[in-house]
């Protein structure tokens, strides 16, 4: 299985906070927030590594991360020239994924539980982890049936529904390349992750998995507040970088 961490994007929600520098690369507590991603990855047991970054932002990621050595991995640093959505990972991974499996975790999502078996019993299809919010217009949403299979999935919508926000940790075969060769820009103009979690979905090959503990996307002030909070409280314990 290889691993994906998205970490581009301008961040314009945070500035003049990320006017010179990345937000994934700012302080959530004790460590810049892209550790707390990087740490469920190499947790869930997963040693190859592309980090996708802006091509502004690139040398300050090859200073902090370096080769992933001293973390026991190997990475691989690929530009998003544009940040033209979260799909567009897949094609900017395409020789990276190769024919492997990929799991794919976005730089600022910061995750209590531990994906290990979730990555090891991974067989194929797609993989999204769902966890109940307040406010799940913010998020991709996805339906359940009781059986947790999934019946609908949308981003954003003005009338959710369900509670169910689908987090920004997924897993994925390696045909998530040509599923998103063939999506098409969205009405904000981005490659919609949330057309590959469909394409899953129509070939009944989506699963759905509970996120059991805390949850969160640092992506707005009040978000990177309680990050930081969360960090202190909840994460400490649980970070092997
Ligand atoms: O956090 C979970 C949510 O993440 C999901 O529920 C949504 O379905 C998914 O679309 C995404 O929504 P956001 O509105 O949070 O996405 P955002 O544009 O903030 O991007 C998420 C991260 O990915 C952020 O750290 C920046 C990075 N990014 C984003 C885009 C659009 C890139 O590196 N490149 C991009 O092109």
């Amino acid at each position: 299985m290889r691993g994906i961490i998205l970490s581009g994007g301008s961040a314009t929600r945070l500035r003049p906070c990320t006017k010179v520098t990345s937000k994934q690369l700012l302080p959530v507590y004790n460590r810049p927030m892209i550790y707390y991603p990087l740490n469920t990855l190499i947790k869930a047991g997963i040693k190859d590594i592309l980090i996708i970054v802006a091509p502004e932002r690139a040398g300050d990621y090859l200073n902090l991360l370096g080769s992933g050595k001293e973390f026991g991995v190997k990475f691989t640093y690929e530009i998003q020239d544009k940040p033209k959505g979260l799909a567009e990972a897949f094609i900017i991974g395409e020789n990276f994924i190769d024919n492997e499996s990929v799991a794919m975790i976005l730089g600022d999502n910061i995750f209590e539980d531990d994906f290990v078996e979730a990555v090891k019993s991974f067989k194929g299809g797609a993989k999204i982890f769902a966890k109940e919010v307040k406010d799940p217009e913010r998020f991709g949403v996805v339906e359940v049936n009781s059986d947790w299979h999934a019946l609908s999935i949308e981003e954003k919508p003005a009338q959710p529904k369900s509670n169910l926000a689908v987090t920004g940790f997924y897993v994925f075969d390696h045909r998530v390349v040509e599923a998103a060769k063939q999506t098409q820009p969205s009405a904000r103009g981005e490659l919609e992750i949330i057309d590959l979690h469909n394409y899953y979905l129509r070939l009944g090959e989506l699963e759905v998995v509970p996120v059991k503990g805390g949850w969160l996307d640092a992506g707005t002030f009040d978000s990177l507040l309680a990050a930081q909070i969360f960090a202190k409280d909840k994460m400490q314990d649980k970070m092997i970088i």
